[in-house]
């Protein structure tokens, strides 16, 4: 595997627990009458791996990817454990016994997420929001904010706020803020979706550049195909079926 560069690391991936372990996990989503339905038979995903939740539009890609950020309960799950560093916390009982400042810290110190829809805060600039997370986390200025605009082509844009972006700087900001607290989890929802195929073929090589950099583990939904060879990540299994009786799609990805 190309992004195994040192064998203890190699190592260190073959016997720390998975990052997930996710078994019989279900969320379901009703609105005017027509239903959907998300099902994860079987996940292990491991410290270091690269995986794709590759589909179409509506297959229930960011339902999945909100559930492994912590930011959507599941409605049911025969286990949901998530291990980023030391022990693992069982994801279900932190929600069903309310423990969302549990859920909140584990978010906030272990995972970036670069959400579909940019998630900028609109009234601070590019450089607040590229270190967002690492004041909350009251981490030192050490320039990593800066270092990160200036590698994603953002230096320039420090002092704007989001407004005055295009789409793709917005983009590369929101990339930026999920990677500046050196979270060891990264998830990204089509982190590149609205960028022309050139740049966006840049825009996501940087990103796993900088991802591989941190060693960090790496859950990417995109509808591009073609990307997932190119970039050899692990496409997780999915299915999709529409089950007229009951009014309702029914998905499941696995792996
Ligand atoms: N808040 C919601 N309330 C009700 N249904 C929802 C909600 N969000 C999504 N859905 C439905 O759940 C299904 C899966 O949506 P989801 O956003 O997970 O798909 P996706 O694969 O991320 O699609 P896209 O590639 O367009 O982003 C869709 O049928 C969608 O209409
Ligand atoms: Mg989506």
């Amino acid at each position: 595997m190309p992004s195994i560069r040192c064998p203890w690391k190699r190592c260190l991936k073959e016997v720390s627990a998975p990052v997930y372990q996710v078994a019989e996990l279900s969320k379901a989503r009703v609105q005017a009458g027509s239903g959907f339905a998300l099902s994860v038979p079987e996940l292990t995903i491991r410290p270091g791996e690269r995986v794709a939740l590759v589909g179409d539009s509506g297959c229930g890609k960011s339902t999945l990817l909100d559930m492994l950020g912590l930011a959507s309960s599941p409605d049911g799950a025969g286990r949901f454990t998530f291990c980023p560093r030391g022990a693992p916390s069982d994801i279900p009982s932190l929600w069903r016994d309310g423990r969302s400042n549990d859920l909140g810290d584990l978010r906030k110190h272990h995972i970036g997420y670069v959400l579909q829809t940019g998630g900028l805060i609109p009234y601070l600039t590019v450089r607040q929001n590229i270190d967002l997370t690492r004041r909350l986390l009251d981490l030192p200025d050490d320039g990593t904010a800066d270092a990160l605009a200036e590698r994603l082509g953002l230096a320039g844009h420090g002092a704007k706020l989001p407004a005055a972006l295009s789409v793709g700087e917005r983009q590369r900001v929101a990339i930026g803020r999920a990677l500046a607290h050196r979270p060891p989890v990264i998830l990204a929802d089509e982190p590149t979706a609205s960028l022309d195929p050139e740049t966006a073929k840049t825009v996501m090589a940087l990103f796993l550049d900088l991802v591989e950099a941190e060693g960090a583990t790496l859950i990417v939904a995109t509808h591009d195909r073609a990307q997932v060879g190119r970039l050899g990540l692990r496409a997780l299994g999915h299915d999709l079926a529409r089950d007229p009786a009951a009014g309702l799609t029914r998905a499941r990805f696995w792996g």
